[in-house]
């Protein structure tokens, strides 16, 4: 069905079209159009997101915005911090509302501390509208527009909800985060994305995206922000809307580099997209079924989906027990175990976590990787593994996050029936394991699996406690590593 906008925009367009011939008038009529057009549809976003939450707080699970201290300042505007960059021999490409510094050697010698904390496939863009996230809006101001315009893009959270929601339907790269620079005299906002490296795509190549594009609208997953659409300029420009379409060349895949043209309904896409998932990220020897459908292990927040297991439960269980045993997870890398949907991993992201490296069967991780894009939790890896006692786990960990293992938290949750206790945790310098039993068990009958586990990894228990749900007691536990 056809939203009021869509149904007004063309009747308003046709009706005063005639009078565009008029002196003086064509200007004033198109600004007037534009503006209010601009305001209809925001306004329908608006009110299609509204009441679709439901009582798991979708802001709960959004990873943590970070600030880094960066080392430039004193560019006034954007054009001198590009001289700026250019004189310290750092490539960067100017766009109409932001600075691109492409993955590149010199990195650190302007961002500093931050390029470390990111993969070296990271990409960095920096807004030309110099402003912390909170305040800053993402068309550059430096050009007329309409006001309305800027409007219509929102706050920069709504341009993170469009990157994210392009990467989860496989047509934009992942976007790792939003931070904050801070020089001594200025805040920058800026968007850390996965560098994408390719070829101009073909006509055909082009064509099939398009469609996709269109399917996404159709279906209600986007809305654009230009007034025009699809004849936006970018989309006509064929074959690589302006240098925004890519076919990457290590995937093939075509991905779509900018973001600030979709209006995401992040509620929508997650439904479907947890609807997809439903039979894979069941796990257990019997069903539970709500109506017809099986359930899933964890409940998911925004699409309305019971789960098992309402994560956010045993979340504030866990964090006292992490903050007795003085151990916050604020920036520490964080390996999740059997990390199902990733849902543990989004609330550890969402308390600071720098880092999460995830495991889980291949056909849950698809999905976990999507849906935990959706939920705004993206400073992730996530290994599709058949894991197991003798499982080496050191070798997904990639070499740039190896510094960081130091002192890492590792959670072990109602896993341990699954896959055992793998023997190469021994060989990672965590510091502390949460780990949770599975149903029925206390401390008493886990006495033995207790035992093995830390002459295994060298670790001692710190703490436990039994938690209660409605399918049961379990017993979560701190193991905190020996200090040699
Ligand atoms: C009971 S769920 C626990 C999920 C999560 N840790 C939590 O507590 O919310 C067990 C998870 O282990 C995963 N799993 C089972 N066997 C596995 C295996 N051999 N390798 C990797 N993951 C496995 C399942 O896919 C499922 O997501």
């Amino acid at each position: 069905m056809k939203s009021f906008s869509e149904v007004l925009g063309p009747i308003l367009y046709n009706t005063f079209r005639p009078l565009k011939k008029l002196p003086f008038t064509e200007k004033i009529l198109r600004s007037g159009y534009y503006e209010l057009m601009a305001f209809l549809r925001f306004s329908e976003h608006r009110l299609r997101s509204l009441g679709k939450t439901d009582n798991l707080d979708f802001r709960a699970y959004k990873q943590s915005q970070q600030a880094w201290p960066v080392a430039f300042g004193g560019a006034q505007n954007a054009e001198e911090l590009c001289a700026l960059f250019d004189r310290l021999g750092v490539r960067c490409v100017q766009g109409g509302h932001t600075i691109y510094l492409p993955p590149q050697e010199k990195l650190t010698a302007v961002l500093g501390d931050m390029v470390a904390a990111f993969p070296p496939d990271a990409g960095y863009k920096i807004l030309k509208n110099f402003a912390a996230p909170d305040e800053a809006v993402y068309l550059f101001s430096g050009v007329t527009r309409a006001r309305s315009a800027e409007k219509m893009t929102g706050p920069l959270s709504t341009q993170e909800a469009a990157a994210s929601a392009l990467y989860a339907l496989g047509i934009g790269p992942k976007l790792y985060g939003l931070t904050e620079l801070q020089s001594k005299e200025q805040r920058y906002s800026c968007f850390v994305v996965r560098h994408v490296a390719g070829a101009v795509p073909t006509l055909a190549e082009y064509d099939r995206f398009m469609r996709i594009l269109q399917q996404h609208i159709e279906k209600k997953y986007f809305s654009l922000t230009s007034i025009s659409g699809l004849q936006d300029e970018d989309f006509l420009d064929k074959p690589g809307c302006n240098g925004n379409l890519i076919r990457e060349a290590n995937s093939d895949e075509l991905l779509y580099v900018d973001f600030q043209q979709f209006l995401p309904e992040t509620n929508r896409i997650l439904a479907d997209v947890v609807e997809a998932a439903r039979q894979d990220l069941h796990f257990g020897d019997t069903h539970l079924h709500h109506g017809k459908k099986k359930s899933l292990y964890q409940a998911i927040p925004g699409a309305g989906h019971a789960g098992k297991r309402d994560t956010s439960m045993r979340w504030p269980t866990i964090r006292e027990m992490l903050a007795a045993a003085e151990r916050p997870l604020h920036g520490r890398v964080v390996l999740d175990i059997c990390c199902n949907a990733g849902l543990m991993s989004a609330l550890a992201l969402n308390a600071g976590a720098s880092w999460v490296l995830g495991w889980d069967l291949p056909k849950v991780i698809v999905h976990s990787r999507r849906i935990l894009a959706l939920l705004g939790a993206n400073r992730t890896q996530l290994f599709p593994a058949q894991l197991g006692p003798e499982y080496e786990l050191k070798k997904d960990i990639p070499a740039w996050i190896t510094p960081h293992l130091e002192g890492a938290v590792v959670f072990y949750l109602a896993a341990w029936h699954h896959v055992g206790l793998i023997r190469d945790l021994a060989n990672i310098p965590w510091q502390t394991m949460v780990f949770e039993s599975h149903q029925n068990e206390t401390v008493d009958s886990l006495r033995e699996t207790f035992s093995e586990l830390m002459q295994l990894w060298q670790a001692e228990l710190h703490s436990s406690r039994e938690i209660a749900d409605e399918s049961g007691k379990r017993t979560l536990a701190i193991f905190l590593r020996k200090t040699t």
